[in-house]
């Protein structure tokens, strides 16, 4: 039985890939995989039963349908789809994977997962963490921040465990927490001042896009905070509890199990 991690040196799928053990092949563009490329997929899917599929590039089209094409073809029996709230609507870019892996011909299992709370110590978030200011345009707005350890290990579950087939997981924390509240606790367990600033959308749309950001995606991740800042996208799912029986990890216990950098440390 081998599984190949999409994104496998990433939030989720290192731990996807630590989970698994010696059943993973990890892919990613520094192990010589592309999806850019199709000439590289092949040889990433010889052998393999199970593939964890990760869209790393939110703008990068319909190669993730295809490669889902590619590995069925190539004998993967198993699908498990790294998606994301309301993928399931026309127009996310995420839908047409989801739809590709529901009708691939293999088992499948989509997941859902709210904002990673990995955002702040491995994501977009860590180097205003590291900074000492946090700017995002959520306003007063609160996340129900999931930990990449649960998605992790529901979606092991769902790669080794048949139960899983034909279910659609949203995965969310305990608790929404606004973004004063979650850089205040991550401050208190650093011992270092960190602020969390409100900035307009426009500004912020325009900063991602100067750090080179494709615009329609720097658009669409500013519309995921500002729905968020408009009271929109905190809602509690049960899909850990379901996946897992058991209920999720909070985010005070993400803050307390995380090695934070110091100021001179690089982020990545
Ligand atoms: N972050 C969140 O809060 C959140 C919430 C809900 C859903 N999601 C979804 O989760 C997915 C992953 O997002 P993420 O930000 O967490 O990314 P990530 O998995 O942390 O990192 C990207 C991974 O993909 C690999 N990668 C990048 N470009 C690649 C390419 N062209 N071909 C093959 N591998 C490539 C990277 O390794 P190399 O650099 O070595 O290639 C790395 O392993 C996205 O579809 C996103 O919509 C994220």
């Amino acid at each position: 039985m081998t599984t190949l991690i999409l994104g496998g040196t990433g939030k989720t799928g290192r731990r996807v890939a630590r989970q698994l053990g010696a059943d993973a092949r990890v892919a990613s563009r520094t192990r010589g995989f592309d999806l850019a490329d199709p000439a590289t997929w092949p040889a990433a899917l010889a052998g393999v039963t199970a593939v964890y599929l990760v869209e790393p590039n939110l703008g990068a089209g319909d190669r993730l349908p295809r490669f889902v094409a590619e590995a069925v073809s190539a004998g993967a029996r198993r699908l498990v789809l790294l998606s994301a709230p309301r993928a399931g609507e026309a127009g996310h870019p995420l839908h047409a994977a989801e739809e590709a892996v529901r009708g691939g011909g293999a088992g499948w299992t989509i997941l859902r997962p709210n904002w990673f709370a990995q955002n702040f110590s491995e994501g977009p978030w860590a180097v205003g963490i590291r900074d000492g200011a946090l700017a995002l345009p959520a306003g007063e707005g609160r996340a129900p921040f999931v930990d990449a350890e649960d998605i992790a290990e529901v979606a092991a579950a769902a790669l080794t465990d048949d139960r899983h087939h034909g279910r659609v997981y949203e995965l969310t924390g305990p608790r929404a927490v606004g973004f004063a509240e979650a850089t205040a606790l991550i401050a208190r367990a650093t011992g270092r001042k960190i602020d969390y600033v409100d900035v307009a959308p426009d500004a912020f749309v325009e900063r991602q896009v100067r750090y080179g950001v494709p615009e329609p995606v720097a658009n669409l991740l500013t519309g995921l905070l500002v729905d968020l800042r408009d009271g929109r996208g905190a809602d509690l799912a049960d899909g850990v509890q379901r996946a897992l029986g058991r209920p999720p990890r909070s985010f005070e216990d993400f803050v307390a199990s995380t090695s934070w950098p110091r100021g001179d440390e690089t982020v990545a």
